[in-house]
């Protein structure tokens, strides 16, 4: 299948009561594990890579290997680029045929994000790509992009507002996850998050949820979540079968080898999520 957009695929998500996995891909057999899972369980799926991944190797060659994965595959598979942090950034995922864009203006002031965000609305829209914006913030550190303390829960009347000035797709809200390792067990904000969903009708994400229970997981796609974002434990599980094989094994010189444990416990974590997000048999 060519790579669909995240248009359709939350807007039916968002009827069904379901949501689609995100998961941020590092490597080809990242990328192999996070197919292999979806087709496995007839699950659409979102694969996406942060500004920090796409400096280690570029747009280019992240794009070749899930355009690739999605044409082997029989379940919709989309390629999408995750905080964006600038226009610029989000501008060579489009041309190099990125089928979804998260531009992440979160950081600056509210006037600010609406302006960057409605820009690149007005550059994408034209080309039916897709896109995601954050407002509040999600704190936490991922790969190089801290988002500090957090704390700034999204305010849902200014979501309202942000929403009708920017004309995006969907909607990052910040209602008490963190990316990254937690410390403890989060707590959400689970109310908010009811209330947003009162007053935005376009399918909302969620960020940070490598670590939250998935009973709490359930429940946000209850109230209104449709896509979900796991970054740092796919990165866990793949490190932990490298190191497995290693430690076994320390002459291993084949990165065939190693890599390959590493993929099959990253399958097994997203088969795990996909059932999390209820989107199993919906490909
Ligand atoms: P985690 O690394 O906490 O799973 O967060 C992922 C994420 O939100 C990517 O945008």
């Amino acid at each position: 299948m060519a790579l669909v957009t995240t248009k359709q695929l939350l807007l039916d998500a968002q009827k069904g009561g379901y949501a689609v996995g995100a998961f941020n891909v590092e490597n080809m057999e990242m990328v192999q594990a996070v197919v292999a899972a979806a087709e496995e369980l007839k699950s659409p799926v979102i694969m996406q890579t942060t500004p920090s991944t796409v400096k280690y190797a570029d747009l280019a060659y992240f794009y070749a290997n899930v355009k690739t994965a999605a044409q082997k595959a029989n379940v919709p598979v989309v390629m999408h680029l995750d905080h964006g942090n600038c226009f610029e950034l989000a501008m060579q995922a489009l041309r190099v045929g990125y089928t979804s864009i998260m531009i992440d203006g979160s950081h600056d002031s509210f006037e600010d994000n609406i302006a960057v965000t409605k820009a690149v609305v007005d550059a994408c829209h034209p080309s039916d790509v897709p896109v995601e914006a954050e407002l509040g913030k999600v704190g936490g550190k991922e790969d190089d992009l801290d988002g500090g303390e957090g704390g700034g829960y999204t305010v849902p009347s200014e979501a309202l507002e942000f929403v009708n000035a920017t004309g995006i797709d969907s909607l990052a809200v910040a209602i008490g996850t963190a990316h990254g390792v937690y410390k403890g067990v989060p707590k959400l904000d689970v109310n908010r998050l009811s209330e947003i969903r009162e007053v935005v009708s376009i399918p909302l994400v969620l960020h940070g949820t490598s670590g939250v229970p998935d009973e709490a997981v359930r429940e946000c796609i209850k109230r209104g979540i449709c896509k979900v974002n796991y970054a740092t434990d796919l990165r866990i599980a793949f490190t932990k079968g490298v190191q497995e094989v290693l430690q076994a094994n320390p002459e291993t010189i084949d990165p065939k080898k190693y890599n390959a444990r590493g993929r099959d416990y990253v399958k097994q974590y997203v088969m795990e999520k996909i059932e999390v997000c209820k989107s199993v048999g919906k490909a």
